[in-house]
């Protein structure tokens, strides 16, 4: 069979694709290894699909790397995780830049370490006149912390009376989500066989195409994001409407 990369349409690629990166712990389980060696197998499947994303012209790639649910973990596999972080950004900044790869953040960033802060602007900082990916890290993310903290400084630009309430709309609000001025990804992505969306942007996967796969995320390559990209690719996309309505 020939590979997925010559069989994706190159005129059809999502310009937004989101992954939640799951199942480190089961496949290091599987391994016979401890958890965070999971975490790290897990860096090499990263470092692949971002090269696979800027092969195929995707624009933004945005991976949900940490959760705000997942302070709740463990304190040495927290702890292991911002190391692995700090580690991560130092080897790859190089060739990000290579590759030409744009580096951003969504999520309550305030609430990492020190040492991660500075390492990832550091990083952001040094790729930031790059012109291809973008790659969004969400990182001690929720959506829900998000939608909250954007009503919050909405509300208070209300307030202020720098808007008018009747001037709220869809557009408005998602100005001050994290995601402002990126598009909302056509293509969800989640590895590991579990179907949940666990507070990974909820307003802006209102209308993506959702593709779960059993593969745990250290065994996932650009390969396999090929194959969803293709998968994305046979779906059609109604957004309401019926089928003989949609010009081709
Ligand atoms: C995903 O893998 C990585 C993070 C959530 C940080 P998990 O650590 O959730 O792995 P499983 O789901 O326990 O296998
Ligand atoms: C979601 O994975 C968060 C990330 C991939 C960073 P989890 O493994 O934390 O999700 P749940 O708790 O199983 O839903
Ligand atoms: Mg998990």
């Amino acid at each position: 069979m020939e590979s997925f990369r010559n069989r994706v349409d190159k005129n059809n690629i999502p310009k937004h694709v989101a992954i939640i990166m799951d199942g480190n712990g089961r496949w290091a389980k599987k391994h016979g290894k401890a958890r965070v060696y999971g975490h790290e197998s897990g860096v090499e499947s990263v470092r692949s699909v971002v090269e696979g994303a800027g092969e195929i012209g995707i624009k933004h790639l945005t991976l949900y790397a940490f959760s705000t649910e997942n302070w709740n973990r463990p304190k040495n596999e927290v702890d292991a995780l911002m190391e692995l972080l700090v580690h991560a950004i130092e080897m790859e900044t190089k060739s990000l830049m290579k590759n030409n790869v744009r580096l951003s953040t969504i999520g309550n960033i305030e609430a990492m370490p020190p040492k991660v802060k500075e390492k990832l602007n550091g990083c952001i900082d040094a790729l930031k006149l790059n012109t291809g990916l973008n790659l969004v890290l969400a990182l001690s993310y929720s959506s829900k912390w998000e939608i909250v903290n954007a009503t919050k400084n909405l509300v208070r630009d209300a307030i202020d009376k720098k808007i008018k309430p009747e001037k709220i709309n869809n557009e408005l609000f998602e100005s001050y989500l994290n995601t402002a001025g990126i598009p909302d990804p056509e293509l969800l992505i989640r590895t590991s066989g579990e179907y949940r969306i666990s507070n990974f942007l909820l307003w802006q996967i209102a209308y993506s195409e959702l593709y779960f796969t059993e593969k745990l995320w250290p065994d996932f390559r650009k390969e396999d994001l090929f194959e969803a990209v293709f998968d994305f690719q046979t779906r059609e996309r109604r957004f309401g409407k019926i089928s003989e309505q949609l010009i081709s």
